[in-house]
């Protein structure tokens, strides 16, 4: 009795099946419920207070009331550096929320966060940077890099999430960043940082400590191979705010991406630059993404995607090139490959563009990835002038999703793709047929039914540059 009155007084850890949800005292490898194999996860547990341990049903503070009647105010919000940043989060900071931050290692996730965190400790408040990957010194070099001189910025190197959270009540920042969820540990579990039970009940501690004191903390994710966050998916179940910032490292523009939010809509995206000092925000990505642009080679074509709610414009490069070898090369950089096959097989056998002897490159210029099929139009065209050696019109914009039949369909929100468009100075645009727009902002609007109809525009020197040359076959 004494025994179990010690065990019932303190927490204690326990193992639970992630198949059947059946409790054992130690790890096995297999369950002896279910016989699942590898499913048990280390989780703590709080006994109930009181005697039978159950919590006997209240009417506590909280009442149903009418929906109209509550308040209609937005949520306080905090301001963060970088107006790209803040437009994702919704506005701001929400104090007392739990934003996850993932991204592949190197992409900059440390260096974006460290600006936050010395900007916010300059024009709000006290803030406090924790690593549990770099130490002290390395940061501080990095701050001096960037020339981030904040007096209320304060730095923890600790891996202990005890410490840690004992050092954040101690210290009473206005904001806490924690870079990585992966990286701390809680002493009272016995598997290793990094684990799906150390993550986990790293990040409800930290969530119950963030809306306890209204402390806003910032984590930083690590992703998987795969690119999704790496831990037990309940992690974004788990917070409030979860965003992604992607991009190749051996590019210098970065893609700040809404996953989920529960104080603004996730179709934001923040656009922002790697620099020699640190991150620094794209206002205008369209112009950006277009400025290296040589509209004097063929093989070019420039399209209107959607990051979210945000036109952005870029272009789509693509090459062939002659080849004896019986498995021609299919090479893609920022679009789907089993896409780019897709619409090769469609150039075959509806176009008649014989590209069974050539080798196929497309790249979308920037590190951008493409994901949406609006962008079908303008990876099929540029494959055909490419091939035929002839250069598009800088100033067309290609829009429109194709079908295994060649058939041009609808996209999305033309209207806001042109209106971007049309603001950058593009003059021309090939749209689907079934979605001529009412507004064309200027633009010369050329409806088209089919990729075959597109590409004879391009024969006919109809969207072919004037001072191109005749056509040649590649
Ligand atoms: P980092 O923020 O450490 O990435 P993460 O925390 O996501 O792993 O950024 C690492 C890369 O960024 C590194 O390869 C160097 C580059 N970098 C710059 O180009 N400019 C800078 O000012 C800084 C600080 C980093
Ligand atoms: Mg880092």
């Amino acid at each position: 009795m004494r025994w179990y009155n010690a065990a019932m007084a303190k927490t204690r850890t326990v193992f639970v099946c992630q198949q059947c949800g059946a409790q054992q005292s130690r790890w096995m490898g297999k369950c002896p419920e279910c016989g699942a194999w590898d499913s048990l996860v280390e989780q703590i547990v709080t006994p109930a207070r009181g005697t039978g341990g159950q919590r006997a049903a209240t009417v506590g503070q909280n009442q149903p009331i009418r929906l109209r009647d509550v308040p209609l105010t937005d949520f306080q919000r905090l301001p963060v550096y970088a107006e790209e940043f803040a437009r994702v989060l919704g506005g701001g900071l929400v104090p007392g929320s739990v934003v996850l931050i993932g991204g592949d290692p190197g992409v900059g996730k440390s260096t974006l966060l460290g600006q936050v965190a010395a900007h916010f400790a300059a024009s709000v408040g006290p803030a406090l940077y924790v690593s549990a990957e770099e130490s002290a010194q390395q940061i501080r070099l990095r701050a001096e890099r960037l020339g981030l001189t904040a007096d209320d910025l304060f730095l923890l190197a600790e891996t202990s999430l005890d410490l840690i959270i004992e050092h954040i009540r101690h210290l009473r920042p206005r904001l806490v960043i924690v870079d990585s969820i992966q990286t701390v540990y809680l002493p009272e579990l016995t598997s290793a940082a990094g684990s799906v039970s150390q993550v986990r009940e790293g990040a409800l501690r930290l969530m119950q400590l963030a809306k306890e004191t209204a402390i806003p903390i910032v984590l930083v994710g690590h992703v998987t191979k795969e690119g999704a966050i790496a831990g037990p998916r309940v992690l974004e179940h788990i917070v409030d705010v979860v965003l992604y910032l992607e991009g190749d490292r051996f590019h210098q523009f970065r893609l700040l991406r809404g996953g989920k939010n529960r104080f603004g809509s996730t179709n934001e995206v923040g656009v922002f630059e790697m620099t020699g000092d640190g991150l620094r925000e794209v206002r205008n990505p369209s112009q950006v993404f277009l400025a290296e642009r040589n509209t004097q080679s063929p093989g070019s074509t420039v399209t209107v995607t959607l990051e979210g709610t945000r036109p952005l414009l870029v272009e789509v490069q693509a090459l062939t090139s002659h080849t004896g070898n019986a498995q021609p090369r299919r090479t893609t950089n920022g679009f789907d490959l089993n896409r780019l096959l897709m619409l090769t097989a469609v150039l075959s056998k509806r176009v008649g563009l014989p590209l069974f002897n050539q080798d196929l490159y497309v790249n979308i210029v920037g590190g951008l990835r493409i994901g949406e099929p609006a962008a079908d139009l303008a990876v099929a065209l540029a494959i055909a002038s490419s091939y035929r050696n002839q250069r598009i019109d800088p100033d067309l914009v290609c829009l429109g999703e194709i079908g295994l039949s060649g058939e041009l369909r609808s996209v999305s929100q033309l209207e806001r793709r042109l209106s971007e468009a049309a603001k950058l100075g593009f003059r021309r645009a090939i749209v689907p047929a079934h979605s001529t727009p009412d507004r064309a902002d200027g633009l010369t609007i050329t409806p088209v039914r089919s990729l075959s109809e597109a590409v004879e525009l391009l024969t006919r020197k109809g969207i072919a540059s004037s001072s191109s040359p005749a056509i040649e076959q590649g």
